[in-house]
């Protein structure tokens, strides 16, 4: 079935798991026909976004190049000592999701729209369909002393990621490392072991 937007999807491919939704992603698009030289000419930051929603299939091949499985147990991304311990938090219109890289879905954490707490004092950037949210988990013992900033190179490479399948893909983005931390922190429920590193607003560019 062929989804046109995110909210389409929402409506009707909703199931419940437990207490959480889970919106079960489609088969993630990797074949735009662009080079991975002709995204790296083409990638950069945009600030103006149209309020268009993006597909489910869309979201899902950002949210794979971000952080999926390209082999059975690693990913698009590297990790320092391969830790893995990334996380995307995808805010929308309808709430916030934990992407389940292993599943392809993404899983319902919080039912309001995060996306001004996302955007913070850069307005522009609540106008996006969806932030993305670069979450590292630091719980692991390795992460306290000679290794403290290993997960700011990571997130750093999963935004990388994010900016060349968005070029390759006519999408909208920007890196940023504003956000408002606390009101996500509590929105989400995040421990102190969990960084937020950086985001992404997605979308379609506005049109000039
Ligand atoms: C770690 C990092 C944090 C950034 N934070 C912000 C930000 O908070 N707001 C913003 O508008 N742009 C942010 N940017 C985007 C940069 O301003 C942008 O990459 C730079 O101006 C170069 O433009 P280009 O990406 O089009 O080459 C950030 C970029 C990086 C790599």
């Amino acid at each position: 079935m062929k989804m046109t937007n995110v909210m389409l999807a929402l409506a009707a491919g909703v199931c419940l798991a437990g207490a959480a939704e889970t919106i079960a992603l489609p088969k993630p698009t990797v074949d735009s026909g662009v080079t991975v030289l002709q995204a790296l000419k083409d990638r950069h930051s945009c600030r103006s976004f149209s309020e268009q929603e993006i597909s489910l299939e869309t979201l899902s091949g950002v949210l794979w190049a971000a952080n999926g499985y390209n082999r059975p147990d690693k990913r698009t991304n590297a990790t320092g000592l391969n830790k893995q311990t990334i996380e995307i938090y995808a805010c929308m219109k309808t709430g916030a999701y934990r992407y389940d890289a292993k599943a392809n879905a993404l899983v319902k954490v919080c039912d309001a729209d995060l996306r001004n707490a996302v955007a913070d004092h850069q307005p522009y950037a609540a106008k996006a369909p969806v932030s993305l949210l670069i979450v590292a988990d630091v719980s692991d013992p390795v992460y306290s002393k000679k290794w403290n900033t290993l997960t700011h190179y990571d997130a750093g490479i999963v935004s990388g990621n994010i900016y060349i399948y968005c070029a390759a893909n006519g999408l909208a983005t920007v890196c940023r490392g504003s956000m408002d931390r606390d009101a996500l922190r509590k929105a989400l429920k995040l421990p102190e072991t969990k960084v937020l590193h950086l985001n992404h607003p997605i979308g379609r560019p506005a049109s000039k």
